[in-house]
Order: C-alpha cells, then structure tokens, then sequence
C-alpha cells in the first residue's frame, strides 16, 4: 500500500525544530560522504518563464531514498494565483524499492529550505544576532523567518519586497504570529544596514542590496534559484567581502550566477568558496571564527533536504494515523 499525504496533511504533521533536526543531520552525513546525490535534471521552458527539476537522492544512515520533482515558475503568484514552487516527492523503501509513499513537496519544499537557512544560521550567525532583515516576502520568507527563530533569539524583522502590499501584509501577518516586531520598509538599505542577519528570498534576477551597505560580523543567507542563466541575488562586492558556505559546491558551480559571475569575470576563483555546509558540520572546517567576519551560505537547495525530511513526514504521520493509503 502506498502512503498519499496532502499539503494539509504535512502542515498537522511537521514541525520546524524536528525538520531542523534531520536536516542538519543529512548535512552531517553529505560532509561524511554517505549520501548518493546526482545533480538535479533541469528542463527550461522559457516560453513559459519555467524550470522543472527531477531530484533523486539517497541518504544511507537516514533510510531516506526519494525523488522529487518540482517547478518554479516565478509569474505564477501574479498571472495564475498559483505558487512560483510546487513540488511532488516520492519515497521508497531502501530495501525493496517499493513506493512508500507520494506526498505533496511544496510544502516541504518551503520547510527545508527554511531549515537549511537556520541550520546555517546555528553555525554562522553570531550567538547574539538580534535583528533579522528578509527580502521578498514570499512563501519561502515564512519559513526562513520560522527557522532563523528556531535558533537565535530573534527580536525585530525588518522586510523588504518590491510589491510593498505583500511586505505589509507579510509584517502584519508575522506580528500578530510571533509576536515579533516586523516592520515593513521601502528602502532595501533599511533592511540591510542595522542587521545580524540577512535573508534573501526572492525571484529577482539582479542583486536585491549592494555589498557596500554591509556592516561587519553580518549573516546572509541567499536562497534564491531562478530559470534564467546568470541571474543572482547578490553582487560581486558582497561575495568578495564574504566567506562563502555553500550547501553543495558542485551545484553552485553549475547552478548558481551569485558565485558564477564574479568567477567569470576573474574577480574570484573557485577558491573563494570556503565550504559546503556538511563539512562544517561534520567538524572538518570550522564554522564563523570570530565576530567580524562576514559569512554568506549559498542555498541551491539539495535532494537530500527532501528526503530526510519526506521520510521524517511518513513516520510521523504512520504512527499519527494520518493519510490515505491507496493501491496503485
Ligand atoms: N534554495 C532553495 O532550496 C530554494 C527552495 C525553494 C525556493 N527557492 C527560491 O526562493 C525564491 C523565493 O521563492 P518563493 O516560493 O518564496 O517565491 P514567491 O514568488 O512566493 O516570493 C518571491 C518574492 O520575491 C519578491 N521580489 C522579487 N524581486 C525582489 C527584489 N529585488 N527585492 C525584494 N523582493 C523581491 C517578489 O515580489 C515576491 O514577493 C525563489 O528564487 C525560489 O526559486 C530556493
């Protein structure tokens, strides 16, 4: 029998702290080379400003073997009041291969992807980080915002969207949620310049701040993947200034135009990166070294993220009754 689990079904059932938890553990476990971990397949339709990716991965310890497939078509929210990231995964069993279960992975999506962003944080922020500052206030803001106050003591929000209505709205909303002082500004600089740290979650194609507003001691996390080539969200002085944590150096090599353009252009070489996250967590780099520095985790976003976390879902929502169980 084969496990269905809804959008709904997974938000009764996952909670950040324990996604958190496994993420980081599949991060350990990529830094002690005990994942299998293809590079995702991309389809681009850019006569419909669209990318699909297939994204397979095993992570022996966890028994977590899945495959996502997922689309990210930035027009979406406006043209068709649907999400820019929607996502299927499917889970197998590690030792027959049968299917275990088809769950929705757009929520899931947003949930390790928040807890990359605070596993990052718990590694690279300073201890005492204070003020958060996001860009876009999106779906993925959410739970980036959920996850980075999971692990610092976080006391105000500042956010920033080039649609104000949803920064507003994401202000109000996240207020009256957490309790927090969220303020929504106009300016980017606002949401830059009195930082611990900075979140970027956004569909733009060009760099969202400028490096030059960067104040010591700061944490960016950047988690924004676009269909167009070379697009990025930050600018070459911010990756210049920063030491730079990927989550896999492979993929943002391949992928990603924040760390590919100033290669490019010869300002920086591969070098530049410092690390992938596992191997900071798995004790082979050290994490930030002091309080001066500026650290910046990439996210592309991995396979493993969504197996840990779809294999955390079954289990849970086995023991919890939850689902419908269907033959296929
Ligand atoms: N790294 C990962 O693992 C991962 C996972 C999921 C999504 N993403 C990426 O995260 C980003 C956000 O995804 P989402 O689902 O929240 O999308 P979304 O469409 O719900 O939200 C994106 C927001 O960014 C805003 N925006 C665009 N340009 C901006 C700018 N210059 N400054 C400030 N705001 C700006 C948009 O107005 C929108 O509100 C996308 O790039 C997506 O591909 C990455």
């Amino acid at each position: 029998m084969v496990l269905i689990l809804s959008n709904k079904d997974l938000q009764k059932i996952l909670e950040m702290s324990d996604v958190i938890r496994v993420v980081e553990m599949a991060f350990k476990e990529m830094g002690l080379g005990n994942v299998q971990l293809p590079l995702r397949a991309v389809i681009l339709l850019s006569e419909y400003n669209g990318w699909m990716g297939v994204m397979p991965s095993y992570v022996k310890g966890m028994n977590a073997l899945a495959t996502k497939v997922v689309t990210l078509y930035p027009n979406n929210p406006i043209n068709l009041n649907l999400p820019t990231i929607m996502a299927t995964i499917i889970l197998n069993d590690p030792k027959s291969g049968a299917v275990l279960s088809i769950m929705d992975g757009t929520f899931i999506t947003a949930m390790r992807t928040g807890a990359a962003s605070g596993v990052a944080a718990k590694y690279l922020a300073r201890e005492d980080s204070e003020v958060l500052g996001i860009f876009g206030a999106g779906i993925q803001a959410r739970t980036q915002l959920m996850a980075i106050c999971e692990v610092r003591d976080i006391k105000k929000v500042y956010i920033y969207d080039i649609i104000k209505e949803k920064a507003d709205k994401f202000a109000e909303e996240i207020s009256k949620k957490f309790g927090i002082k969220v303020k929504s500004v106009s300016n980017p600089k606002e949401a830059v310049k009195d930082c611990d740290i900075i979140i970027t979650a956004t569909t733009s194609t060009t760099p969202v701040f400028k490096g030059e507003w960067l104040q010591l001691g700061t944490h960016i996390t950047s988690i924004g993947v676009s269909t167009q080539k070379d697009a990025r969200e930050l600018d070459t002085l911010t990756i210049v200034k920063s030491k730079v944590i990927v989550d896999s150096k492979e993929a943002a090599l391949q992928e990603v135009g924040d760390i590919k353009i100033p290669i490019l252009k010869g300002v920086i070489n591969e070098n530049h990166i410092y690390a992938e996250l596992g191997e900071i967590i798995a004790g082979k780099k050290k994490g930030r070294e002091n309080r001066d520095e500026i650290t910046l985790f990439k996210s592309c976003g991995l396979a493993i993220q969504d197996a840990v976390t779809a294999y955390l879902a079954y289990e849970k929502a086995k023991s919890a009754g939850i689902g419908i169980e269907i033959e296929l």
